[in-house]
């Protein structure tokens, strides 16, 4: 999937509502920062949480910001504007530019299941984290999605579809395992449950339907995604609308030994 200046747009508003911002608190708790400290926020999209690590870790501190998309560069370059101490650089994030054991702690959040060689991306995550370095990682399995729908099965093709917009729809089920073969210890794996049972503009779910019908459109029959949202519509009409969604936080420390 493109992250070009519309769905970067997109992304950004989907991620200012308020299930998100919820869910950049657990993250930030998960990492607890100290003053001073150095971290890298690896595909930093709009630079959300790249602001928010700005302040706890002050300007004697350090946040780089890395991403591959020049659209969300510029978001995030806009609204990191004027703190010295952050850096958006553009950057893929299986190749750091940045040295060894450079940084105490990193964040990935909603990134490496767009990654297709996630074992290099996690050496790579190794290599510039100091030893003891923490690293937060956030993914989502849409198989965990209860959405209603008056057509159990189409909504099951369109997720199906869905699950096909990046390279590892079903990471988390496999990310303990990735990480302590790329030498770290997890401390511990979170749920962050994304639940709205309203059809409500400000909420996650209402947003991701038309990011979902766009993907859609071009993966089946257009009038079959258009019907789907339309269904989504009519539900949260009748005040009958549902969804559910898991995301897996994982908190992983860099061993001292590989
Ligand atoms: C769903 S957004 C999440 C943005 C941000 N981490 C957040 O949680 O607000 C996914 C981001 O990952 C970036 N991305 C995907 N693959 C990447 C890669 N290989 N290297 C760097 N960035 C990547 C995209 O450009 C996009 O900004």
């Amino acid at each position: 999937m493109k992250f070009d200046d519309r769905e970067s747009r997109r992304v950004e508003a989907i991620y200012l509502t308020p299930d998100v911002v919820v869910q950049r608190a657990r993250v930030l708790d998960a990492l607890a920062l100290a003053r001073n400290e150095r971290v890298l926020d690896l595909g930093c999209g709009p630079g959300l949480l790249a602001l928010e690590m700005a302040h706890r870790v002050g300007m004697q501190g350090e946040v780089q910001g890395i991403d591959a998309s020049p659209s969300m560069i510029a978001l995030a370059t806009r609204r990191c504007y004027g703190k010295s101490w952050v850096q958006i650089a553009r950057g893929d994030v299986s190749w750091l530019p940045y040295p060894d054991a450079h940084f105490d702690a990193a964040v990935c959040t909603q990134v490496y299941e767009y990654v297709s060689d996630i074992e290099c991306a996690l050496r790579e995550l190794h290599r510039v984290l100091r030893p003891g370095g923490r690293a937060v990682i956030v993914d989502t399995d849409w198989e965990s999605c209860v959405w209603r729908s008056s057509d159990a099965e189409r909504m099951r093709r369109v997720i199906e579809i869905w699950d096909r917009h990046c390279a590892h729809p079903h990471l988390p089920r496999t990310l303990r395992r990735r990480l302590e073969d790329a030498g770290f210890e997890v401390a511990g794996v979170e749920a962050i449950v994304l639940l709205n049972d309203r059809y409500d503009p400000n909420t996650y779910s209402h947003g991701v339907i038309a990011t979902l019908c766009n993907w859609a459109k071009k993966h089946m029959d257009e009038a079959q995604a258009q019907a789907w949202a339309q269904d989504l519509r009519v539900l949260g009409e009748r005040d009958e609308y549902f969804f559910s969604l898991n995301r897996y936080l994982f908190k992983a420390v860099k061993r001292r030994e590989v």
